[in-house]
């Protein structure tokens, strides 16, 4: 009787164990602050003093309590790439989700990396200040008990590497907002320097670095002079570890690889270097032995000199390893995504186009235009005028481009395909937020129902950020199993900045707590939200 009064009152208690996972608290201090990356003076976004900003290191499920002191002399905002925000679209600090916050004003986000591991990164959302710092690592480690398929690595290093222009976002923008195209960037950053970042290790032990691409529209082959990557990770899934020379990053996506130290000791080149561009940027790090007795020297070594079918095919053969865990102690390969029954199709279509003589990009012939009000906010509090469900179309329209605050409607657990069709002769990359999403497939060409006879069915990566090739094409599935208003952008900077995104409003019509997170009872009002009183 007993013993049946305690298991009784164990489950009773389970919930509120569960409930209670792990906080760590943050608090920044973003200013504007002088930053050397290329050598010569630039004005920085510094968060505590620091670009780029400090790395965020967590456990899965982990409650992240970030409280940003805005002193910079205009709004901002920070987004979390990848971290999926369940039911809790409000956290998400983008636009079209959380307002801004006021110059000299504070927000305290409320995060929780709940049911995720792997590397991710964070960057400032609104206009260009991603051109000017405000970004950093973000981390989550597997649970203790959660076995990873591969040993502790000796270290664990994040390298953000992207590309840098010499001139202030403010310029930047104002070229944009003009009409006009950005020009070609300046350098590659490694953390915030060219030429200059040094990691240390040991003579025959193994590192793990995660490498993000935290730029603003080039993609990046990464390598190390005398040493193989063993690839390991890629946006919260284990993959396959398979060993390539060299390694694509596309603009906003990350990646785990394991390196030995097992060379002769001495410096090597770390490389990264631009890919798709007629003019080559190249910026290195020092891969550093600890029992070093020589600089780096010799040729840095070159890139993969063959170009889209190179990348596309090492892009296939990133898979998943169905029998390793990812965040939850079962198998990755327990979820059969390619048994589901999809059911709906969205073809998207993006388009590069001049709108009353102004540069600008759309998706589906719809250049997104923010509303005066967050969505969501509007969505809350019911204010009508600000944005149309259905605004964009499921299927390329062949219209001419036009002008709105694109939102596309979708069931909560609907099953969906998305093929991101690119007429365009550029790498595209595409990101949504509040998901991961299996990359099915992708080829050149223009996609039709037939190109489902090539999907990987079966260990298909699961990610949040996606390359399209020029004049290809790239299939996802997606479970949409988190409510909420859930932006997807462009990751290349200046097409986001212009029209390249819109929001998914993935819906529920119980409305229950269940599903979503109330309003957080400290967000900011703003628009047409000001004064508002939220229903608790
Ligand atoms: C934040 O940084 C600004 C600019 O450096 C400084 O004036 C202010 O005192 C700092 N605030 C806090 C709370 O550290
Ligand atoms: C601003 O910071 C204070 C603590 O200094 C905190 O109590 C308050 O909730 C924060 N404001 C918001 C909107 O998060
Ligand atoms: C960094 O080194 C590369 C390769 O030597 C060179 O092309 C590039 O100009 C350097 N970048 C800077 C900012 O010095
Ligand atoms: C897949 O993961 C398992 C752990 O479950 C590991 O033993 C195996 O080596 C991994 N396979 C590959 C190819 O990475
Ligand atoms: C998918 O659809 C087929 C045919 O309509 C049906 O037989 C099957 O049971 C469905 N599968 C799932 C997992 O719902």
């Amino acid at each position: 009787m007993m013993i049946r009064f305690c298991f009784l009152l164990l489950l009773l208690l389970l919930p509120l164990v569960a409930a209670e996972d792990p906080y760590r608290f943050f608090t920044w201090n973003i200013s504007y602050g002088d930053i050397y990356p290329l050598g010569f003076k630039q004005q920085g976004i510094l968060i505590n003093g620091q670009f780029p900003g400090p790395e965020i290191y967590s456990v899965t499920n982990d409650n992240l309590i970030i409280n940003v002191f805005n002193n910079l002399p205009e709004p901002f905002l920070l987004s979390w790439n990848g971290v999926q925000q369940r039911r809790n679209s409000y956290q998400d600090g983008v636009y079209g989700t959380t307002c801004p916050i006021p110059p000299g004003k504070n927000f305290t986000y409320t995060l929780q990396v709940k049911d995720q591991i792997g590397s991710y990164f964070y960057f400032p959302s609104l206009g260009f200040q991603k051109a000017a710092g405000a970004f950093g690592a973000i981390k989550v480690l597997s649970r203790p008990k959660i076995p990873v398929p591969f040993p502790d690595p000796a270290d664990d290093f994040s390298l953000l590497v992207g590309d840098w222009y010499s001139l202030p976002q403010q310029r930047l923008r104002a070229v944009l907002d003009g009409g006009h195209r950005l020009p070609f960037p300046q350098a590659l950053l490694i953390n915030g320097r060219a030429n200059v970042t040094s990691f240390t290790v040991e003579q025959g032990k193994t590192y793990r670095l995660r490498i993000s691409n935290v730029g603003l529209q080039n993609t990046l082959n990464f390598r190390i002079q005398g040493h193989n990557l063993k690839l390991v990770e890629v946006e919260g899934t284990h993959t396959e570890q398979t060993t390539y020379s060299s390694l694509d990053v596309h603009v906003g996506q990350s990646y785990s690889v394991l390196i030995t130290a097992d060379q002769t000791p001495k410096d090597y080149y770390i490389v990264v270097s631009t890919r798709f561009t007629s003019k080559v940027l190249t910026s290195t790090a020092t891969l550093h032995y600890s029992n070093s007795q020589q600089p780096v020297s010799g040729p840095i070594p070159a890139g993969p000199t063959t170009q889209i079918d190179w990348s596309i095919q090492q892009a296939r053969s990133i898979r998943t390893n169905l029998t390793a865990s990812g965040p939850r102690p079962n198998p990755q390969g327990s979820y059969h995504y390619g048994l589901v029954n999809v059911s709906r199709t969205i073809i998207l279509e993006s388009s590069a186009a001049q709108v009353q003589g102004k540069q600008r990009y759309a998706v589906n012939s719809v250049s997104f235009i923010p509303a005066d009000t967050p969505l969501k906010l509007a969505d809350y509090f019911k204010i009508d005028g600000v944005f149309k469900v259905g605004s964009i179309p499921d299927r390329p329209s062949g219209k001419p481009m036009y002008l709105d605050t694109s939102v596309i409607g979708a069931d909560f657990r609907a099953f969906v395909e998305i093929v991101f069709q690119n007429h365009e002769n550029i790498v595209q990359s595409w990101h949504l937020d509040g998901y991961s999403f299996w990359v099915v497939g992708m080829d050149g060409g223009v996609w039709t129902p037939a190109s489902r006879n090539e999907y990987n069915l079966r260990d298909a990566v699961s990610r949040c950020t996606t390359q399209v090739y020029p004049k290809s094409w790239t299939a996802i599935y997606i479970a949409l199993d988190n409510v909420g208003m859930w932006n997807v952008r462009s990751e290349f900077w200046a097409r986001q900045y212009l029209g390249q995104q819109f929001y998914l409003r993935v819906y529920s019509p119980v409305e229950s707590s269940r599903d979503e997170y109330p309003i957080p009872k400290n967000a900011l009002l703003c628009g047409r939200a000001v004064g508002r009183t939220p229903r608790l």
